[in-house]
């Protein structure tokens, strides 16, 4: 067993290592490119715009994701002398081109000729030209123009070498919308059957005795609409199973895509697509078959406070490390599609980012081994629906805006660390001492969201807070899904993973006895794939593993909070905190400071074969409990931690260490004085970037 796992790692090793290699070079380190619109300027001005391009830093450019009313002016007849030129232009002044399957924008004979193509909204409606992503992904229709439209594309370009690859689509998803079309209905229904084979077992599945929901035939089933429902919902399962098809619709759209890209274009072309970071109506795991998968983000569009007065304008510290992590970990590769390239205009306000905040997010995400970061996008527009979110250029189309200025200075900085990069760098002793994974399935997202308990509990939140909480201990951090490997892991933290089986609690047992520091926090362990409790004393599947039982749990609501003690601190907490009772010989490491459960244990600790279990019942706003009850676990297994100022991000790639300040104030880092610092000072202010060997 143990042979099979290994070798099965080294392939998996070698196949993502080979995916590097083939698409980039390593001694690039990372190249940085911006999306251009040719369709949407005059054609006297591309060489222009291209030179100016190029002039800035950038290596490669990106073109057509939403043009194919250009590229397809009426049905079966295709036109790509505009992007020919295009390409040729860019190719003039080396900037490598990724191309775009332009699926997200149907043009408008497509949708009156065939209006069944286009998404139904949860009113009722039909969605109308005039958008984006506005067709159904189950339309047999919309698949079979979309087909001819990527084939015609991919046979154009397929050996083109000024081509680096392929995006498929644009942030594939619905943004949030549900589809309601006739077609989905019927695809839901096949899915179903697939699924449960029976009736019977859908019935069961879905609990349907409960509010009389019971059928007696797939073809009375409907997609559950939220919106049409009186009092809640009879059968959450069914609310999840829907969830569950909608990203399986989504990746079908995509492989779809896919595949005819595979067989026509050259191997040295990659294919990947580009979905939005912390978006979670799709799942980017569904798409193994693409050659890696990239996202787009955005930390400064008035919907995060970050850390201390100016943290609004400097984005929330985990954001881009964790998104890295995340995406990296399907295929070993991954890069960021679009990084916000200064201020934008779609947030409920939006506001300028710290000056330097641009710079310090592109550290950032080089320092997640990333080997390519693209910007959304060149110039500003003069027209349409994003009028005042910046470019690289101004509306004048020539002056470099404060973050197309941030932009340059990054490439010119990392042109001069190509020269100190080392083949095969090896990641230092005890940082790597520290190497943790965190589990991760979207099923957890979707059902606790169906079923939130509180309207506090937000499962993204709760994870990215003990992500925040490993990073402000400088660990290298790892999302992995629960089939991965974990022996290479010393600490995993499986954090509120409400829905397991007994195999996989087995595998998690089996990692601490093997010497493995397992932190297993709320809500983990509660209901099975169907979203049911087990018929067993509550979370009994579990009460092994952690040593003890959960005997109920609390929560306040809003403002009002209570107290947990810990190492003879008091914390506090509103959102989720379970009551335990530790079996003879677990450890208590924290009890509940009031409320009718005074003393009580919430958190508990114990040696399991050679590794050690701790189980964390309290769940805060700020993460601070989180945070030490980490330390503590790193510490009595005896692996050093570094701990940072609060706002602060280390990472490690290729033999440089980057640190960035996301924070308001100024901050010292703690490295020793003979430290070689290629960029920055140990004197940090916000949006300061560190880069030392
Ligand atoms: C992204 C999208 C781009 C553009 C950008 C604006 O989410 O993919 O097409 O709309 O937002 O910030």
């Amino acid at each position: 067993m143990k042979t099979r796992l290994l070798i099965v790692a080294l392939l998996l090793g070698s196949m993502f290592a080979s995916a590097q290699k083939q698409f980039f070079k390593p001694e690039k380190l990372v190249e940085t490119g911006v999306y251009y619109y040719p369709e949407a300027w005059n054609p006297d001005q591309w060489d222009r715009d291209f030179k100016k391009m190029a002039e800035m830093g950038f290596e490669f450019t990106h073109f057509a994701e939403f043009a194919w009313a250009q590229l397809e002016p009426t049905e079966g007849v295709y036109d790509f002398k505009w992007l020919d030129k295009s390409v040729e232009l860019a190719a003039k002044y080396n900037l490598k081109v990724i191309m775009c399957t332009p699926v997200a924008t149907p043009p408008v004979w497509l949708t009156k000729k065939y209006p069944e193509v286009l998404v139904v909204m949860p009113n009722g409606l039909t969605a109308q030209h005039g958008t984006r992503e506005h067709y159904s992904w189950s339309s047999p229709k919309y698949q079979e123009l979309s087909k001819k439209m990527v084939e015609a594309m991919a046979k154009h370009y397929a050996n083109d070498k000024r081509i680096w690859g392929w995006q498929i689509d644009n942030e594939p998803s619905h943004y949030g919308t549900l589809d309601y079309n006739p077609a989905a209905q019927a695809s839901f229904r096949v899915w179903l059957k697939k699924k449960y084979q029976t009736i019977d077992a859908l019935n069961k599945a879905w609990g349907t005795p409960f509010w009389s929901g019971v059928y007696s035939g797939f073809e009375q089933i409907e997609l559950p609409n939220e919106g049409r429902l009186i009092s809640g919902v009879a059968s959450p399962t069914s609310l999840l199973d829907m969830k569950r098809f909608n990203a399986d619709e989504c990746a079908m759209f995509i492989s779809l895509q896919n595949k005819i890209l595979k067989d026509n274009v050259a191997k040295s072309q990659f294919v990947t697509t580009n979905f939005m970071n912390g978006h979670t109506d799709v799942d980017p795991w569904r798409n193994p078959d693409l050659d890696f998968i990239t996202y787009t983000v955005y930390p400064v569009a008035g919907y995060t406070e970050g850390v201390g007065d100016q943290g609004f304008r400097l984005g929330d510290p985990w954001r881009i490390s964790f998104a890295n992590d995340f995406f990296r970990s399907l295929k070993g590769v991954t890069g960021v599609m679009e990084l916000q390239p200064g201020q934008v205009n779609w947030g409920s306000y939006n506001p300028q980012p710290y000056p330097g905040a641009v710079r310090m997010w592109l550290w950032n995400a080089f320092a997640g081994g990333l080997d390519f970061i693209c910007s959304y996008r060149f110039r500003q527009p003069a027209y349409g629906g994003e009028q005042f979110h910046y470019g690289m250029v101004g509306t004048d189309g020539v002056t470099p805006l404060n973050g197309g200025q941030q932009y340059s200075q990054f490439m010119s900085e990392i042109r001069e660390l190509r020269k100190q990069y080392v083949p095969n760098a090896v990641m230092p002793k005890e940082y790597a001492a520290r190497k943790t994974a965190m589990v991760y399935n979207m099923d957890n997202v979707w059902e606790t969201t169906i079923q939130p308990q509180t309207f506090q509990w937000n499962e993204r939140n709760h994870i990215t807070k003990y992500y925040n909480s490993l990073k402000l201990l400088t660990a290298p951090v790892e999302i992995v899904s629960e089939t991965k490997d974990l022996s290479a892991y010393p600490v995993v933290v499986v954090a509120a993973y409400q829905m397991v089986d007994k195999a996989l609690v087995e595998k998690w047992y089996k990692y601490a006895e093997n010497g493995g520091q397992l932190v297993v926090t709320v809500r983990t362990g509660l209901k099975d794939h169907n979203g049911h409790f087990p018929e067993a004393p509550w979370a009994d599947v579990i009460t092994k593993l952690i040593g003890g039982k959960i005997v109920m749990n609390d929560m306040l609501g809003g403002n009002k909070m209570a107290k947990v003690s810990f190492g003879g601190k008091e914390y506090s907490w509103n959102n989720w905190g379970d009551m335990l009772e530790p079996a003879a010989g677990t450890e208590v490491w924290a009890t509940f400071a009031d409320q009718f459960y005074a003393g009580k244990p919430t958190v508990i600790h114990r040696k399991l074969g050679k590794g050690t279990v701790t189980y964390i019942g309290t769940d805060t706003d700020d993460g601070k409990l989180e945070k030490d009850v980490l330390k503590k676990v790193y510490e009595t297994a005896g692996i050093g931690v570094q701990e940072l100022p609060e706002g602060v991000m280390v990472n490690w790639r290729d033999g440089f260490f980057i640190a960035n300040n996301y924070s308001s104030s100024n901050v010292t880092l703690d490295i020793p004085q003979t430290t070689n610092i290629i960029f920055g000072t140990k004197e940090m202010t916000p949006a300061g970037v560190v880069v030392w060997k």
